[in-house]
Formats: C-alpha cells, structure tokens, sequence
C-alpha cells in the first residue's frame, strides 16, 4: 500500500491554514502536528483540522510528531532562520512560502543543507500547479501556437520593487515551467518617473528584504522562449484580473491566469475579433470540500508524486533560488543599468552594495502592512493620494 506522508505546519497564519487543509484532505498526507507561537491560533486551527499535537516550540513538535514533511508559512524573513532551524534539529522535506528567501546568500545556504541531509524543498507556488498550466504546456507541445517568440506578463499592481518579491515569484515561477531557465536580464526601474538611485532602495512591506523601483519593465532573455517582458507596475488599485501572462507564437497566442488558460488560433487580432478559446483542463478526483483550494491540492498532489519518485516537486528550491536570482538581477540592471548575465556570480543584495557604494548605511526601518509602507513612501515623495490609492 502507498505510504502516507506525514506533514506538520510550523506557523498557523493565513497561508498556514490553507496549506494545511489541501495536507489534511489529500489522501496522501495527514497532519500530524502543528505550531505557533500564538495559542489562539494554534488551537483555532488544531480544531479546525482536528489535530491534538499542538506545540509552540519547534523542537519539542519535530522530537514528538517525526515528520517526513515540515511546512514554514511564516513571514518572508523568517524563512530562512526557522527553515535552517527544522533542517538542525530533523532531516525531513520542507515546503516553504514564497518567496523562497530574502536573498541569494540565504538561497544557497539553504539549498546546501537541504543537500547535505538529502532533504528536498518545495517552494509554495501553488497557482503553477493549477492543471491550467498543464493545458498550456500540453498546447506549447502540440504546437497549437506555431513557434513561441515572446511572452509578457503582468502583476497586480502593487509598488513594483514589493510586487517582484511578492507576485512576482508566482509569475516567474509559471513562466519558468514553460520557458526553461532565464540567462539574461535587462530592466528599467523608476520611482517617481525617473531612474533609481542609491536613495530609493528602500526596505520591502511584509519583510520580503530590500527593494526599489515604483514601475519596473524586465526583459527576461530564455534558453528556450527566446525572449520576455515582465511587468511589475504600480496601479492606483490592486488589480487581480491583471495577473498572468500571454504567450505569442507564430501560428497563435496562449494565456494563462490562475483561474483558466486560453488559446487564440491567430497570432493577431484587433480588439472585437480576438476569438479565445478555453483549454480543457483536468479536474481534482472530487469536488473539493470548502476551504481547500484546487491549486493548494494540486500542489500537495505534484510533491506526493515528487517524493513517491525520490524526484523534487515541479516549484522545488533550485526553481526558488533561480527565481531569486532572477529578481536581484532585475534589481541590480536597473541599479547599475546594464544586462545581467545569470546566475550572477556575485551573491551579495545588489541593492544593497549600491547603498554602500554610494556610502550609504542599510535602508531605514519600514511599515510592515502595505498601507502604511505605501503612505511613508507617498510622503517622502510627495506623491499625490490618487497615485497611492485606493488599495485593498
Ligand atoms: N502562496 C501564496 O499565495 C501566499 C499568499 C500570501 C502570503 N504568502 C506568504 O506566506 C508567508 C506567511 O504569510 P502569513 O500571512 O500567513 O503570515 P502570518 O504572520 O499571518 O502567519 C505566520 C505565523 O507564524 C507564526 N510564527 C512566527 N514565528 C514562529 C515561531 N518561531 N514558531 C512558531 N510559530 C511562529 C506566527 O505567530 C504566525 O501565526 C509569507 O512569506 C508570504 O509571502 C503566500
């Protein structure tokens, strides 16, 4: 009979409990203890999924529960701290929030342990395991859109440097599933309608590290798609239609957004004659119960299928890390403007020696919450309220 992973959630947020109710219904995995610091969490979510093995000390649950998969749905910059600290105390597979870390030191230092231990690491990209991206890696194949040239994709619309390491990763993530990986990197970084300086690396909302840009255009040289543009451009509100991307080819278009995939069987067409087709997408074996998200489901089921085989899931930590290189390369062509050849040689923040280079200390201390991190960086520039809002 096929074994059962045993997974337990260190930290019972928001992202803590979505995961955990696609682990505790895949038939697969159960979980099998939980922690946090705060109790009411903890014990909210412990009755939720009835779960009796609840701790706030990470030790004491990996000494207790020996289990197989650890999930760290913490904060982006205790990712790196408390990973580090489960793979100390256990050699057991990780599955960690995105971004994957704050910073390329942290990537590789992460990714070296995991090796040493024979430890795999999923990075939670769920949306990339929607079956949606199936459709459209199955069409590519098929050559339903003749030879992709280029594909472009968008963001939500918050402060770009912030929507690089927040949606960005997703985005990068699917684009790399279809591309192959990306070799070069060539962006253009503005705050305020002008090219960033020394002054604008600023440090992110949410702790995702440090970041710059207010607009941000990348063009992304692939192995394989030749060539892409993302774009992470601040809108006066969070737009999450805007999300996704679309792939050109010389016979078509494909597009791809967390709710479904399209084709069009022409590579143009004008406003009115553009005839997108839905492409069929497989189904979870059941209707999912509430709460448990087909995108959470299928991921679990992609990192089942992963360590059945002894393989690493699709969103695994060297996609993570080469998404990561991927972002600072994006920060540091736009810093230093000029092409960045990847993966980069240097690992240090390239925001961070443009600071010191312009003798510069590290950024001040920021909100944590968008909002008010928006409205400190409304007032320094004196942007007016509708180029900052409204947001979510
Ligand atoms: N995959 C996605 O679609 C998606 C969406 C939103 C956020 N995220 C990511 O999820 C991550 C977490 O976000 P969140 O909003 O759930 O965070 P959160 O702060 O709401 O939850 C984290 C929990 O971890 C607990 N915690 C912190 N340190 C701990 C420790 N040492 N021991 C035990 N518990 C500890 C906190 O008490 C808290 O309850 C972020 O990295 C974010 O980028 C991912």
């Amino acid at each position: 009979m096929a074994r059962t992973y045993r997974a337990a959630l260190l930290g019972c947020g928001n992202r803590g409990a979505y995961a955990s109710r696609a682990y505790r219904y895949h038939p697969r995995t159960d979980v099998v203890g939980l922690c946090d610091l705060d109790r009411a969490r903890l014990d909210a979510l412990g009755d939720e999924l009835g779960v009796a093995d609840r701790f706030d000390d990470v030790e004491a649950m990996l000494a207790a529960v020996e289990p197989d998969i650890v999930l760290v749905p913490v904060q982006t910059d205790l990712h790196f701290p408390l990973a580090m600290r489960v793979l100390a105390a256990r050699a057991c597979h990780l599955d960690v929030e995105k971004p994957m870390t704050v910073d390329l030191a942290q990537a590789d230092a992460l990714l070296a342990r995991a090796g040493e231990l024979g430890a795999q690491i999923a990075v939670h990209h769920q949306g990339s395991s929607l079956r949606s991206l199936s459709a459209v890696k199955r069409a590519l194949a098929e050559g339903r859109i003749g030879v992709p040239l280029h594909v472009t994709s968008n963001g939500k619309g918050y402060y770009g440097g912030y929507e690089l390491m927040n949606m960005g990763t997703h985005m990068l993530n699917a684009l790399l599933a279809v591309t192959g990986p990306c070799r070069r990197v060539t962006a253009t970084l503005l705050t305020g309608g002008r090219p960033i300086a020394a002054e604008d690396v600023v440090q992110s909302p949410s702790g995702m590290g440090t970041i710059a840009g207010q607009q941000i255009t990348a063009t992304l040289e692939f192995d394989e798609m030749l060539t892409g543009t993302l774009h992470q451009h601040m809108f006066p509100g969070i737009e999450r239609e805007a999300l996704g991307f679309e792939i050109a080819g010389t016979e078509g278009r494909l597009r791809w957004h967390y709710d479904g995939a399209w084709i069009q069987p022409v590579p143009w067409a004008v406003p009115g004659r553009a005839r997108w087709e839905a492409l069929p997408e497989r189904q979870p074996p059941e209707p999912l119960p509430d709460g448990v998200n087909a995108g959470e489901y299928w991921y679990v089921d992609d990192y089942v299928t992963a360590l059945d085989a002894g393989g690493s899931h699709p969103s695994d930590g060297r996609r993570g890390r080469h998404i990561i290189e991927i972002i600072l390369a994006i920060f540091e062509s736009g810093a230093y403007r000029r092409p960045v050849t990847l993966p980069q040689a240097e690992r240090d923040h390239p925001l961070l020696r443009l600071r010191r280079e312009a003798g510069l200390g590290d950024p001040d201390p920021a909100p944590r919450p968008y909002r008010e991190w928006l409205a400190v960086q409304a007032a320094k520039h004196g942007w007016p309220v509708e180029r900052t809002g409204p947001l979510p």
